[in-house]
């Protein structure tokens, strides 16, 4: 995917720009209730109450989380912001009336030809059920198919992750397969759902 930036207007060669951009003007995203942003060094505090939690992480490929590894997770999300060009963007979830970090969102650019990206959600587990994820996936989307001008966002989970895929569907995405034993995750092999929607089926 070298050769190629993700920014307003969608994913561009890079000779279009030989210079990164001052900063990125779809971000932060503010809904209702959240702002999507950049993760800060001081978020340290709010990731690892969420990422140290077994039930939070049960079917992530990582976790629960040492302070250690939630260090070096943040130093690589602070890292990825320098990153040009930049293909994934994890951001923060935060709650816009007290500032806490409830979670986090990401935008991973899979396919730059065909403007295709996935996305990926994970919420501190005193914030489930309140359309938290919903509200901050359905304005990731829309930025996507709105500033970003991408053609195609997918996501997946383990087909027992019912929160998540009921996100998913909550959105409208569509369910558009059943993967079988296509990936380990903590020692053990799962099937995974596969939902999608293309910028022509988002009502918004
Ligand atoms: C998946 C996750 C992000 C959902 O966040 P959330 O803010 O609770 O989700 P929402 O409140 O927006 O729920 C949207 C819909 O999903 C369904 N849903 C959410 N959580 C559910 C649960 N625990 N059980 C059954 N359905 C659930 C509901 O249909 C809900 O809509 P409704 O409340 O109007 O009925 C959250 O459970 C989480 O962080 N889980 C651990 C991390 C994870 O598994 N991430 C996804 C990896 S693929």
């Amino acid at each position: 995917m070298a050769g190629v930036f993700i920014s307003a207007g969608g994913p561009k060669p890079l000779t279009e720009m030989t210079m990164p951009p001052a900063s990125d003007p779809w971000l932060p995203i503010r809904t209702e209730r959240l702002v999507l942003r950049d993760f800060r060094a001081g978020d340290f505090r709010d990731v690892q109450a969420y990422a140290a939690d077994p039930e939070v992480v049960r079917f992530m490929h990582w976790g629960p989380n040492t302070p250690e590894e939630t260090r070096d997770h943040l130093a690589r999300a602070l890292a990825q912001q320098a990153d040009w060009p930049r293909l994934e963007f994890g951001l923060a979830i935060e709650h816009a009336t007290d500032g806490v970090v409830v979670g986090s969102i990401g935008l991973h650019l899979r396919d730059a030809a065909n403007r295709t990206v996935e996305i990926g959600y994970c919420l501190n587990r005193d914030y489930w059920r309140r359309g938290v994820a919903s509200e901050a996936a359905r304005a990731l989307v829309a930025a996507c198919f709105g500033p970003l001008g991408l053609h195609r966002v997918f996501a997946t989970c383990d087909v027992r992750n019912t929160g998540s895929f009921g996100v998913m569907e909550k959105l409208d995405m569509r369910r558009e397969g059943c993967l079988l034993r296509d990936r380990q995750i903590k020692g053990e092999w799962r099937d995974t759902y596969l939902y999608a929607i293309r910028a022509d089926e988002w009502a918004g």
